[in-house]
Parts: structure tokens; C-alpha cells; sequence
């Protein structure tokens, strides 16, 4: 029910207080719905109009209608009560002009640019790696960072007292001192057990690349990192050979670093493939010369060569434990290839710290914007 203005017949200043309180209760309430042009003129003129709004209908009502004796008191408190409405009416209006603004939306306005994120340099590079194979028809395979010692070490032919097998070299899981020491967990040292698992999945042919994070016990220098980025990469199929894996890394490098690079392999030892061997680019920054212009060539540290892999054919004792999945190492053979993405994207970059890549700092980061 809408308010009305009571005629008063007690005029006491209590009786007109509490009148008061209702009427100010109620403009309370009616100011909360005032929300259109049209509203406020309505709740305007109900209020404040001369001729027959609530405060001339209080003048009347209360103030003429009031006894000569109580007419001081009564007045006093109209005046105030008629103060009060005015100022409650005006702030009710200014605060609905208000939500008016705030919800009429201009849109010849430029939006809210949200500054957007940008690729970090080394999952750009690695993408980049992963893209080359992509397009030799490797597939992508991944696994998980915290390893057993079986996976990062027994089935790739790690002996017993390697010492990548300790504390040392190698950041173990705390408290495992009880279990078993193929059943340890670490930190995987690189992404070569993902050759494993893949084969334990998958029967052959194979061709993936693993990309992932390793992990080994290094102090953070200017070309070490305790965490870091690997690309593995494993094609297993029969009649693979060291030529096939000659071809296909130096197709990957000059798709890399440009069509001019050489490749040079050396020979080297892992457990896991037999023979092996580190792979070489020629220096894509000094063409090879070991010099820019009268100094030395920093990168390649004037030898004109840059490691870049190391690499051999699957030794046939990985492949012995999966051989229940069809990898009988008298019927097939394969290659394998492990590189560091961040050394690449250093290089690429042409950073000289390698630390810039993990601080966050958005200074650096911006850049590859
Ligand atoms: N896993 C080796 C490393 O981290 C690299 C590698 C991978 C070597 C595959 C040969 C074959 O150093």
C-alpha cells in the first residue's frame, strides 16, 4: 500500500516523531525502485511538487491542522523532517543518475586491452624442433618427470654403479632407502625412458619425439640449470642405420639453422645406444670461421663447431626388455637422438646466460612478444 500522509490527532512531539519516522521509512522504501527518467519525475513530484505534494500535505496536515499551543513544536518539527526529506529526495535521484551511467555501455569506445602472453623462448624453440620431426612423419610422445630408476636407467642399460646412478649426479626422492632400487623415484635425468615406455605401448614401426623437462644435481650458472629441456628422439623400424640417422639429423639441422649448416659426428659412448656418437653443426653464427671479424667466435669458442645432440643406434640390450612387444633385436633396429632445448634457444637467441630464461623477469620475456 502505498503512503499516505496521516492526519494527526495527537500533536505532542512524540506523536509527531514517530510520524515522522514512518514517513522517512517510507520514502526509504520508495526511492529503492526509482529507476527511469519517467520514475524520477513521478517520485519527485510525489515528494516535492507544491501543489499537493507530501510536504505541502504535511504543512497542512500537521502544521496547520496543529492547536495554537502545540504549533511552536509542530513546526520545529516539520521544518526539520522537511529538510530531511529534501535532501533524502535529491541524493535518491543523483544515485539512479548514477547507475544510469554506469550501465549505458558507449561503443565507439576502444575496449579493455588485456596485454596478452607470449610463447617462452624455449617452448617456441621447442615447438619449432618438435615441427621439423612433425613433418618427417614423427609422432609426439611424452611421460612423466618424476621416474623410477628401472625407466631413467635399468631397461636403457645403465650398469649397476653408474655414477648418474647417485645422489651426486642424479636428485632422488627422499626416503625411499627401503624400497627396492629399480622402484626408486628421481627426478628423470633426461627423456630417454620415454623410449621405453613408448615401446612398451607401442609396437613397431615407431617414429616419435619426446619433448620434457629433466632434471639433474647442478648449481644454476650461466650454462646450467638443475631443471632444463630435453627433445628425444627414437625411429625404430627394420633395416634403420646409422645412415638413416646421419640423414635425418642433418635434414632436421639445416631445417633448423639454416640450409647451409654442415654436420659432423663424432664418435662418443651411452649406455643405451651402440655406437654412438655427438653430433656437430657447423657454427650458424660465424659461418664456421671461428671468428667474427677480428675476435674470436664465443659460441663455438673459436672451433668453428657446436655440439648440438648426442645420438646412436638402440643398443640391442634396451631392446631386450621389450622385445614381448615385438622388438626382437635380430628383426629390427632403430636410432635415437637426445638434445638440449635450452642450449639451442640460447644459441638462437644469441643469450649468453642461461638463467634469464627461468627468472620471469617480464623485462626479458617482452621481448619475444
Ligand atoms: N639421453 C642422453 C643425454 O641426456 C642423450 C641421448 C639420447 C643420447 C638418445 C643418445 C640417444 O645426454
Amino acid at each position: 500500500m502505498a503512503y499516505t500522509v496521516p492526519k494527526l490527532k495527537d500533536f505532542s512531539p512524540e506523536a509527531v516523531d514517530k510520524a515522522a519516522g514512518e514517513l522517512l521509512s517510507a520514502l526509504g522504501n520508495e526511492s529503492v525502485s526509482v529507476k527511469s527518467e519517467a520514475d524520477k519525475k513521478t517520485f519527485r513530484d510525489r515528494w516535492l511538487a507544491r501543489k499537493d505534494g507530501i510536504l505541502t500535505q504535511i504543512n497542512d496536515l500537521w502544521l496547520k491542522a496543529a492547536p495554537k499551543e502545540a504549533k511552536r513544536e509542530v513546526g520545529q518539527g516539520v521544518n526539520k523532517l522537511k529538510a530531511e526529506v529534501e535532501s533524502k529526495v535529491e541524493a535518491a535521484l543523483a544515485k539512479s543518475a548514477a547507475a544510469e551511467n554506469e550501465s549505458s555501455v558507449d561503443i565507439s569506445l576502444p575496449g579493455i586491452r588485456r596485454p596478452i602472453g607470449a610463447e617462452h623462448p624455449i617452448i617456441r624453440t621447442q615447438n619449432e624442433i618438435v615441427g621439423v620431426f612433425k613433418n618427417l612423419g614423427y609422432s609426439v610422445a611424452e611421460g612423466p618427470v618424476i621416474e623410477t630408476d628401472y625407466y631413467n636407467f635399468e631397461a636403457l642399460n645403465f650398469p649397476p654403479n653408474h655414477p648418474a646412478r647417485d645422489t651426486q649426479d642424479s636428485l632422488f626422492l627422499a626416503n625411499q632407502e627401503s624400497k627396492p632400487r629399480r622402484e626408486q623415484l628421481l627426478l628423470r635425468t633426461h627423456t630417454s625412458p620415454v623410449q621405453i615406455r613408448t615401446m612398451e605401448k607401442l609396437t613397431p614401426p615407431l617414429r616419435i619425439v619426446i619433448p620434457g623437462k629433466v632434471h639433474r644435481n647442478d648449481p644454476p650458472d650461466a650454462s646450467h640449470s638443475p631443471m632444463f629441456h630435453q627433445i628425444e628422439g627414437l625411429a625404430v623400424d627394420t633395416n634403420i642405420t646409422f645412415g638413416d640417422l646421419k640423414g635425418t639429423l642433418d635434414h632436421a639441422m639445416k631445417a633448423l639453422f639454416g640450409s647451409n649448416v654442415k654436420t659432423s659426428f663424432r664418435p662418443s659412448f651411452f649406455p643405451f645406444t651402440e655406437p654412438s656418437a655427438e653430433m656437430f653443426v657447423s657454427c650458424f653464427i660465424c659461418g664456421g670461421s671461428g671468428k667474427r671479424g677480428a675476435d674470436p667466435c664465443r659460441p663455438c669458442k673459436q672451433t668453428g663447431w657446436i655440439e648440438i645432440l648426442g645420438c646412436g643406434m638402440v643398443d640391442p640390450n634396451v631392446f631386450e626388455f621389450v622385445k614381448h612387444n615385438g622388438y626382437d633385436p635380430e628383426k629390427i633396429s632403430g636410432f635415437a637422438f637426445g638434445m638440449g632445448v635450452d642450449r639451442i634457444a640460447m644459441l638462437k637467441y644469441g643469450l649468453d646466460d642461461l638463467q634469464l630464461f627461468f627468472q620471469g623477469d617480464v623485462r626479458f620475456l617482452q621481448q619475444f612478444g
